[in-house]
């Protein structure tokens, strides 16, 4: 390996470990994202709303969903490039999304986390990276130039 290939493979080893030391800090760790992911969609087919949104895109296709949301929350959380994916293309067409599904989607994690967060922390620090996200895919799927008009956010 060359010199420059080995500096960067120790950098990016490097990112990984602060990421995991800063993780199991706040008590977070592979363990407790595959019990989160678990819980949370659990929850999400119970929720009348969220529930038949998802179940109609990924019926027959559950267990899939479910380990691709524990490598994309390892990725996030350990920096460990577990997942690949498209985020915003994979939400592109699912039936009956709306914006205002986001705001249930976040209070239903924020509950799930009141619940079994291994500490307020580590409840702060998925509230804000899914909030971020939520934030972030709601601009890339719904945004509308017609109706970013500034005198309607000062009413
Ligand atoms: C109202 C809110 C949401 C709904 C209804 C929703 C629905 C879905 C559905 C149906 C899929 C499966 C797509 C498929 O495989 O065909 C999916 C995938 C996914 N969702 Fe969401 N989602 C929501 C919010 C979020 C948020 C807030 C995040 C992140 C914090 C997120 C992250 C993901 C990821 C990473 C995938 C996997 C993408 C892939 O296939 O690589 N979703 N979502």
């Amino acid at each position: 390996m060359s010199d420059e290939l080995q500096g960067r493979a120790a950098h990016i080893a490097a990112i990984r470990e602060r990421a995991e030391a800063e993780m199991k800090a706040i008590g977070i760790d592979g363990a407790f994202i595959g019990t989160l992911v678990d819980t949370f969609y659990g929850r999400i087919l119970e929720h009348p709303e969220l529930g038949p949104v998802f179940d109609a895109r990924l019926s027959g296709r559950w267990p899939e969903h479910m380990a691709k949301m524990k490598s994309f929350w390892s990725s996030v959380a350990f920096r460990n490039g577990a997942y690949g994916g498209k985020p915003v293309q994979a939400h592109l067409g699912v039936a009956n999304m709306t914006p205002e599904l986001f705001p249930k989607w976040l209070e239903l994690f924020a509950a799930t986390l009141d619940d079994i967060a291994p500490s307020p922390e580590a409840k702060a620090w998925f509230m804000t990276t899914a909030d971020r996200i939520a934030r972030s895919l709601t601009l890339s799927l719904f945004y509308n130039p017609a109706l970013d008009d500034p005198a309607l956010k000062q009413a």
